[in-house]
């Protein structure tokens, strides 16, 4: 008969995003108010689970955090699991070290907030052992298995908003303004800040485009006497040419490139059409400040089901949301896995519908 789950450990990684202290707030609350349980927190993701960089969480360590961008845990993209590395005091893996934390530490359990590779990670510890529970952030919105992600309704707000902005100063300058949001390998924040923004233009890593097809629509609305377009540029978009490239010849030749993709859009737009085009990058922009009441909320239920995870001994699950209902699905199950746009996806339809050009 297992002993129940005391003491777990909680660490933040991968990028961060807007909610994760709204989630660490309500996984730890529910915790301790509902299970007892003595939440540990970890410093800097999976690099201070390697480094056992814990301490005890307390309830006012957790108390006026529901609004607070960031995470009060720190977070870092270290890997464990990729191209790992002996400690130079020890000897030992990351991988073995986490084990030894994990057991100095007494912990019963571990969640973990973060997006595909954080989950990966999970995954793989899981397979090592441990009893772990994820949660899904990212300002992506691509892990599938879950219909979003906390953090992807904030980061859309602000893109949304700087699309609203750029529209006016494009309007009266007569220019093409390019707008390059996140979103490296799913376009899900490009798509919907350039619905949401009416962009006339939305390039996304899923759809290679023809910056020839781009050209035409912009002259297109120039001949119908609107003297200004929006291009609304996912920064993982790539041109019919480079989505033929093996991966790593993409990646040398991106390296190669000293600017962000919306500037050679930009370019090339300008070339191709004669008007004057500028660009705006928001950035890092869209992973800061408060949370959105959208994602407070979600990331509260997120957390507080992820504490009944841990009481229910449901590990090696995922926190997910299917049809506005919270469940469990197996972290191998997302393992590796990115939710990419699919190309009969109702957004894309509509998108088209309303004449929106995704540059193909
Ligand atoms: O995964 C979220 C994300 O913001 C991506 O959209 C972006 O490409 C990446 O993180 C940026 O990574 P970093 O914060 O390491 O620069």
């Amino acid at each position: 008969m297992s002993r129940g789950v005391k003491k777990f450990g909680i660490l933040t990684s991968g990028g961060d995003a807007p909610g994760l202290n709204s989630a660490i707030r309500a996984v730890c609350r529910t915790a301790m108010l509902q299970y007892g349980m003595q939440p540990i927190g970890i410093r800097n993701g999976y690099r201070g689970l390697a480094e056992g960089n814990f301490f005890e969480l307390t309830e006012s360590d957790v108390s006026g955090i529901l609004t607070r961008g960031g995470t009060i845990l720190g977070t870092s993209r270290e890997k464990p699991f990729k191209n790992p590395e002996p400690d130079a005091e020890t000897g030992l893996y990351p991988v073995d070290l986490i084990k030894q934390n994990y057991e100095k530490w007494e912990l019963d359990a571990l969640v973990c907030l973060g997006g595909n590779g954080t989950n990966t990670t999970a995954s793989l510890l899981a397979k090592e052992g441990l009893n772990v529970v994820g949660l899904p952030k990212t300002i992506d919105n691509d892990i599938v298995k879950t219909d979003v992600t906390f953090g992807f309704h904030t980061a859309l707000d602000v893109a949304t908003e700087a699309v609203d902005r750029i529209h006016s100063t494009a309007h009266s300058h007569s220019r093409i303004m390019v707008i390059e949001v996140m979103g490296h390998k799913a376009g899900w924040l490009g798509l919907y800040s350039g619905v949401a923004g009416g962009a006339d233009v939305i390039l996304l890593p899923e759809i290679p485009y023809d910056i020839d097809s781009v050209a035409q629509c912009v002259m297109k609305r120039r001949d119908a006497g609107k003297e200004f377009s929006i291009v609304v540029v996912a920064e993982g978009a790539l041109s019919k040419d480079e989505a033929l490239l093996q991966k790593k010849e993409l990646k040398r030749r991106r390296k190669l490139m000293p600017y962000s993709i919306a500037y050679r859009v930009a370019h090339e737009l300008e070339e191709a059409t004669g008007l004057v085009s500028r660009v705006t990058v928001l950035g890092y922009l869209q992973r800061g400040g408060t949370p959105s009441p959208y994602d407070r909320v979600l990331a509260t239920q997120f957390g507080a089901a992820g504490a009944h995870f841990l009481a229910e001994e449901k590990f090696g699950n995922l926190v997910a949301l299917q049809n506005n209902k919270i469940v469990p699905v197996p972290l191998e199950e997302i393992a590796g896995k990115v939710k990419n746009i699919p190309s009969d996806n109702p957004m894309i339809t509509t998108g088209r519908c309303l004449g929106i050009c995704f540059g193909d």
